[in-house]
């Protein structure tokens, strides 16, 4: 028997979750202005990036030779992505076998898509007919995507139509400078829940910051912050002297999570079960202690402390982006976008996120590479770079002795395989 009553509220909270949208899936590529469609080269005239839909009467391909090609959609404002397809180009031997899926609000700035395992390669065609659609394990929000194709039909060239599947996304944002923060009052002054959903995304520079922090009388508090690019979660329902259990709780995900990348966090409790999620990496744990419900007094702060007295030692506020900072269904980020009475503002707060430049590049997995092409003849090569990394070990930079190009970007190292890390490597 279906408990209506539950499976309302459930309903109530994935709804608030903003994530796995029902009837999140239109083909977004199709009805696009032919100036949304661009690309690194165009072979000829029929095979412009604009004929890059699916089912349509040719395809793209990039001119012989391009280095780099890439197809690059603009959906001219944010959307919501759950899924990419792929088809070779209409009557061709053309179809792109692998990709990279790349995305962003800024075409100077590009996530790439990691699929599960950590692997950022798709599985494209194998003819030039049939769609090849992947949902992806977690959904991202972006202006901007990039096809990178990586391996294409051995008989023909780089062919491509390409879906994405999806839905438009509101978004509210709220930029801090690392003096500032917001308060947002409850409504009847307390918050007591059996179950909660905190969930925003971030995007930063800084390693250090106060994302998200609340507390109550009772010992309750929730805390989210970034320290040493880690996303650390402190968590308690309360505990008194009573009780023989402690009730704190403090869980850690991510690495390099400073990257200027936005990243998507999300915590999700009912009693003493919770999961954090980031970047679409669920972790499930169990709170300490005896207590079942979150009980917060007054407000909750985003980005730091606002005028406070609070229990909580000396925090770095947080300095960098926060998009649709959601509380039990209440987007905290549109209240204080409107002004709302319930929010208080400290110092400066922006409604759009300002970048620094410039970005640098993450690699976040092992078998990540860059590919960039050489000099041939040259004798002499200079670059330089900074770096910064958790791992011990892992190969920066290769370049081969051989002027001879080849499709395989380490054919000529000896011993272990590069592995360039799971903690990941920024340039
Ligand atoms: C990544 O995936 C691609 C195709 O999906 C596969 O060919 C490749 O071997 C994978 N790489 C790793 C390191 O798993
Ligand atoms: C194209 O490949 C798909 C598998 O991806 C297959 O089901 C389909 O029959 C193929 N079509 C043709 C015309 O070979
Ligand atoms: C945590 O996630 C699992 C599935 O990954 C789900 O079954 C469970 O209900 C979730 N717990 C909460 C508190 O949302």
């Amino acid at each position: 028997m279906c408990l209506r009553l539950f499976c309302i509220l459930l309903a109530a909270v994935s709804g608030a979750q903003g994530w796995g949208y029902y009837g999140c899936d239109e083909e977004l590529v199709g009805p696009l202005y032919y100036r949304s469609l661009g690309a690194s080269s165009y072979y000829g005239l029929f095979t412009a990036p604009r004929f890059a839909r699916l089912h349509g009467i040719s395809g793209w391909s990039p001119r012989t030779g391009d280095p780099n090609p890439w197809l690059q959609i603009d959906l001219m404002k944010k959307h919501r992505i759950r899924a990419v397809a792929t088809q070779g180009s209409f009557n061709s031997w053309d179809w792109v076998t692998r990709y990279m899926l790349l995305y962003g609000d800024r075409v100077d700035s590009w996530t790439p898509f990691y699929q599960q395992g950590h692997n950022a390669t798709f599985f494209g065609n194998v003819n030039e007919s049939a769609v090849v659609r992947h949902d992806l394990h977690y959904h991202f929000t972006a202006r901007y995507i990039r096809i990178v194709p990586l391996a294409w039909n051995p008989r023909g060239k780089i062919g491509l139509r390409l879906g994405l599947y999806g839905c438009p996304y509101k978004s509210d944002v709220l930029y801090f400078d690392g003096d500032d923060a917001i308060s947002y009052r409850f409504p009847r002054g307390v918050s007591q829940s059996l179950w909660d959903v905190f969930a925003f995304s971030f995007k930063t520079e800084e390693k250090d910051g106060l994302l998200l922090h609340a507390e109550g009388a009772q010992g309750d508090y929730v805390t989210l912050e970034l320290q040493g690019a880690h996303l650390l979660l402190h968590m308690s329902l309360g505990s008194s002297p009573i009780q023989p259990r402690p009730g704190h709780t403090t869980v850690s995900a991510g690495g390099v999570l400073n990257d200027q990348h936005w990243h998507y966090v999300r915590v999700d409790r009912y009693g003493r079960q919770a999961n954090l999620t980031l970047d679409g990496y669920v972790q499930r744990f169990i709170l300490n202690g005896d207590f079942e419900r979150l009980n917060l007094d007054n407000e909750m702060f985003i980005g730091g402390l606002v005028g406070a007295q609070k229990n909580l030692a000396y925090r770095h506020n947080f300095r960098g982006c926060m998009e649709n900072v959601i509380f039990n269904r209440v987007n905290i980020a549109d209240l204080a976008v409107r002004r709302h009475s319930r929010i208080t503002f400290e110092g400066k707060v922006a409604f759009r996120c300002l970048d620094p430049v410039p970005h640098p590049v993450n690699f976040g997995g092992p078998h990540n590479f860059l590919q960039v092409p050489g000099f041939p003849r040259r004798g002499r090569l200079a670059v330089s770079f900074r770096f910064r990394t958790w791992d011990l070990t892992g190969l920066l930079l290769y370049s081969s002795p051989s002027p001879k190009p080849s499709p395989s970007p380490w054919p000529w190292l000896p011993g272990p395989k590069p592995t360039p890390d799971p903690g990941g490597v920024q340039i």
